[in-house]
């Protein structure tokens, strides 16, 4: 590929390009997942190490008769970030909705998911929305409300804080004066815990990571030699992230998308910020964005969180 004109790159061709250009080099975390990265985040949902998944699902089993009591039944679910909607019939078999609506931006991850929970509940509209959710969404205006927002995985931790804020706000706006969100939030905790969460002892994500890499040579005719870099991953305490990098093992120099980069050894490629928070943290994440608390729910060990919020009546704040 010659040296193409930024406009006439794609939406990952101009976030590589601008994000190899600056001083400190990132790729936004959500370009993880091409085809290969959405089979190996689903990889890493299976790891020992990675206690989100698992917990997750233990908590919605354990609660899912408390959720029902606070949504209510025979509503409208909306699944933000679908995915594989692997723990969606814990929540449908709960609040046995009128209509199911997945979001998300894999149109191939989101026809396959659909048609399964299609199959396994005939009583469910299904009514899956290819896109992108961190933009405001047009609904199907014949869903029944009040509507319950579903946004689980600790997906919200993939947003800095005011992102976060925005993001939340136009799930408001989405779904209604009237809705619930329920959201899984990934806990603070044992810094030990976070990083071998993030780096697994199979190298599972550590071949997530380096994804980035070679989706940059498959994509944009990258001249990246994958062995000149390796996976790093950093808790930061005063931030409350866990931060995920690609690191250079040696001076380098390699071109995508026609252009020209070059990296010094231990400099990084900034990939990814998973923010873990406390109790009191995501409260305030809610409030700040129009959202009220109504419930919480933990495991024994605080590992993840599971809430219910309400969408406040008054709306934000100022
Ligand atoms: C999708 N997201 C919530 C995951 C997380 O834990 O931040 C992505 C991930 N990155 C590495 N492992 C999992």
């Amino acid at each position: 590929m010659s040296e193409m004109m930024i406009e006439l790159l794609d939406d990952f061709g101009r976030a590589a390009v601008d994000g190899l250009g600056q001083p400190r080099k990132t790729i936004p975390a959500r370009f993880f997942y091409d085809r290969r990265g959405s089979e190996l985040f689903e990889e890493i949902t299976r790891l020992p190490e990675y206690y989100p998944t698992r917990t997750e699902r233990a908590l919605l089993m354990a609660h899912s008769a408390d959720i029902a009591r606070l949504t209510g039944v025979g509503h409208s679910v909306v699944e933000f970030g679908s995915g594989s909607s692997a723990k969606t019939p814990i929540l449908l078999d709960a609040v046995r909705p009128a209509a199911y609506v997945p979001i998300d931006i894999s149109a191939d991850f989101l026809k396959d998911s659909s048609q399964q929970i299609a199959a396994a509940y005939p009583d469910i509209r299904v009514r899956p929305l290819a896109g992108n959710f961190t933009a405001p969404i047009a609904l199907p205006n014949d869903l029944d409300g009040p509507l319950i927002g579903f946004f689980p995985g600790s997906t919200i931790g993939n947003f800095a804080h005011p992102a976060a804020v925005d993001l939340l706000r136009s799930f408001r706006a989405t779904l209604g004066t009237d809705a619930r969100l329920v959201i899984g939030i990934d806990t603070r905790k044992n810094p030990r815990l976070l990083e071998a969460a993030y780096d697994d002892a199979a190298g599972v994500t550590a071949q997530f990571n380096l994804n980035m890499l070679h989706r940059m040579n498959r994509e944009l005719d990258g001249t990246i030699d994958i062995e000149d870099f390796e996976h790093r991953v950093q808790w930061h305490n005063a931030l409350g992230r866990i931060e995920m990098h690609l690191e250079s093992v040696r001076d380098i120099e390699f071109r995508v998308a026609g252009r020209r980069f070059s990296m010094r050894a231990g400099e990084t490629i900034h990939t990814e910020n998973s923010y873990k928070y406390s109790v009191e943290e995501a409260r305030l994440l809610a409030r700040s964005a129009g959202w009220e608390p109504v419930a919480y729910w933990t495991d024994c060990d605080a590992m993840f969180g599971l809430h219910v919020w309400q969408a406040t009546a008054r709306g934000i704040e100022p």
